[in-house]
């Protein structure tokens, strides 16, 4: 399973990088601006950033909701770095623009999906990820997993190549059912990842190695 990192924060990115399990980084409007990067030239300058910290795929988001606007904006954010990963909203031109880029073999991210079918257009389109937001379903008592599970299945009942990257993942239980039902990738806050790290009994067992350690030395 890849775990990416779902932030705009150089600082998180560096510390996720640093960890040595990170596999890569996504981006959305939502979250660049949370960090103050506004201006295109800002934008594109930050995206090279992140591409020189981390060692893997970086999703950038197009803007345009056109089909001419997104290869425009998905092409010169494809041509900034070798890592870039278009990434765009599963609407009509979303799908087409998918299909453009996949023919020409940039990599593309179709994101904000929602339900299965979205999912299966996709991938038929040749998206290299898909983005189901499993903790905006949940928010609305939807169950995500169950998303992903569904799109699993059909992914694997044709073959599809296209990764399921499990978004909007909000805690650690995500990640773990996430991997159990096989997604292929998951990207939410490092706090979610580091969550992975955490036991009392290795904190207690830890403790006490020390300490006998101590009394023989
Ligand atoms: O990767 C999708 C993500 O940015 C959305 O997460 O927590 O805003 O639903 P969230």
């Amino acid at each position: 399973m890849k775990f990416f990192v779902d932030t705009a924060n150089l600082d998180q990115i560096r510390e996720a990088q640093n960890l040595g399990v990170l596999d890569g980084v996504t981006t959305n409007p939502s979250l660049m601006a949370k960090e103050g990067i506004t201006g295109r030239e800002n934008i594109l300058q930050h995206y090279v950033d992140i591409c020189d910290i981390v060692d893997g795929d970086v999703s950038a988001e197009v803007i345009a909701i056109d089909f001419d606007g997104m290869v425009k904006e998905g092409t010169e954010l494809a041509n900034l770095h070798s890592q870039i990963v278009v990434k765009l909203p599963m609407i009509k031109e979303g799908i087409k623009a998918a299909k453009y880029f996949s023919d020409k073999g940039i990599k593309t991210n179709v994101t904000l999906v929602f339900s299965a079918g979205q999912a299966l257009l996709a991938a038929k389109a040749g998206a290299t990820y898909v983005s189901p937001f499993i903790g905006r379903l949940d928010d609305v008592s939807t169950d995500g997993l169950h998303l992903i599970a569904e799109i699993r299945q059909i992914y694997d009942n044709y073959g599809y190549e296209t990764q399921i990257l499990a978004a909007s993942v909000r805690h650690t239980m995500h990640i773990i059912d996430c991997a159990k039902i096989g997604a292929d990738v998951m990207t939410g806050p490092l706090s979610s990842i580091e969550g992975l790290l955490n036991h009392p009994l290795t904190d207690i067992g830890l403790a006490k190695f020390l300490e006998d350690y101590k009394k023989g030395n």
